[in-house]
């Protein structure tokens, strides 16, 4: 991620179009969603083609946080694979194949398995209204659909409770041929602490507005976190392992005195380039004020207590 800067042509005008069903029910529930963050309920798949912004199964917007519109979250993308370019990701992604697909879970477990892609859609799927901010300074607010890490890694049983979560990205050079020039060792490969990776917030998500995972966002499953930047949500996931060890991860092998293991989002830890204290959110002309864990602190500080978040950043 080596620019921080939005083009202004990436920043999308006033014209944001939701309708004014979503705007009603919104109302109804405004305050009530990402105040407390983990708003979900239990998933109806919505079967519409429309190409404008979607309806999603439960527009959980408040007077600070509107939901980005489809066509933000679908076309300014960071997936190095395909391109180094926000705007190009969507395009070159597009012939991207994902069915068949299967993810692959196991080392320190009990009874590891390979799931076939069917059969993780046919875990109970959730909404979750969530920030996203990436490391370079902007910002979304995105309506995934999946399901809780937790619950898979539940059926595995890890051995080990003070462990890792090491996750990676499927690879093909032909398939991605932007991989060469990527500046990444690849396949793209991300970790988490096993508490961080079953703490409920923490989801695999395998849809957004309602719709199946959008290849250029990771089809067709990819790890989300919200309290931490975006680099950790690793796309398009083919093996996820318990290990003991921190395992490494793929923007700290690049450069590690720019992005940590934790990267938890906090806005009194500046990056050595810039500064993490504000954030642009895409739609919006101003920028606005970065939160501690992303606004998630309530429930996810007790994770880090006693930690120096300078050091581990
Ligand atoms: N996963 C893979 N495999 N390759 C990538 O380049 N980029 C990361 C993360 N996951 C990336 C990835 C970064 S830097 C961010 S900010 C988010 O994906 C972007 O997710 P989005 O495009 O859905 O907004």
């Amino acid at each position: 991620m080596p620019d921080s800067k939005i083009p202004q042509d990436a920043i999308t005008p006033e014209s944001v179009f939701l309708n004014r069903r979503n705007f009603m029910r919104a109302g109804l529930v405004a305050g009530t969603a990402l105040a407390t963050s983990a708003a979900y309920r239990a998933f109806n798949p919505i079967i519409a083609q429309e190409t404008s912004t979607p309806e999603p199964a439960l527009a959980l917007q408040s007077a600070t946080d509107k939901l980005n519109t489809w066509q933000e979250i679908t076309h300014y993308n960071n997936f190095y694979e395909f391109s180094t370019s926000k705007q190009a990701v969507a395009a070159r992604a597009a012939d991207f194949i994902t069915t068949p697909w299967h993810v692959e879970v196991g080392g320190l477990v009990a009874k590891p398995q390979v799931f076939d892609m069917l059969d993780l859609l046919k875990l109970e799927q959730a909404e979750f209204i969530y920030r996203h901010r990436c490391v370079e300074g902007w910002s979304m607010v995105i309506p995934w659909q999946g399901f809780e890490l937790r619950k898979l890694l539940e059926l595995v049983a890890p051995t080990i409770s003070n462990g890792f979560v090491a996750f990676e990205t499927y690879y093909d050079a032909q398939q991605m041929p932007n991989g060469r020039f990527a500046g990444i060792e690849l396949p793209y490969v991300e970790g988490l602490r096993l508490d961080e990776a079953m703490h409920p917030l923490t989801i695999l998500a395998t849809g957004l507005y309602g719709k199946p995972m959008p290849n250029q966002n990771g089809a067709p499953i990819r790890l989300v976190v919200p309290w931490k930047y975006g680099f950790k949500g690793i796309k398009s996931i083919r093996k996820i392992t318990v290990v003991d060890t921190m395992p490494p991860t793929t923007w700290h092998k690049s450069a590690p005195q720019e992005y940590g293991f934790y990267a938890n989002v906090n806005p009194d830890v500046a990056h050595p380039r810039w500064s993490q204290a504000d954030e642009q959110r895409i739609g919006e002309f101003r920028r606005r004020p970065t939160q501690m864990f992303n606004g998630y602190a309530d429930q996810v500080a007790h994770l880090y207590q006693g930690m120096n978040l300078e050091e581990n950043f």
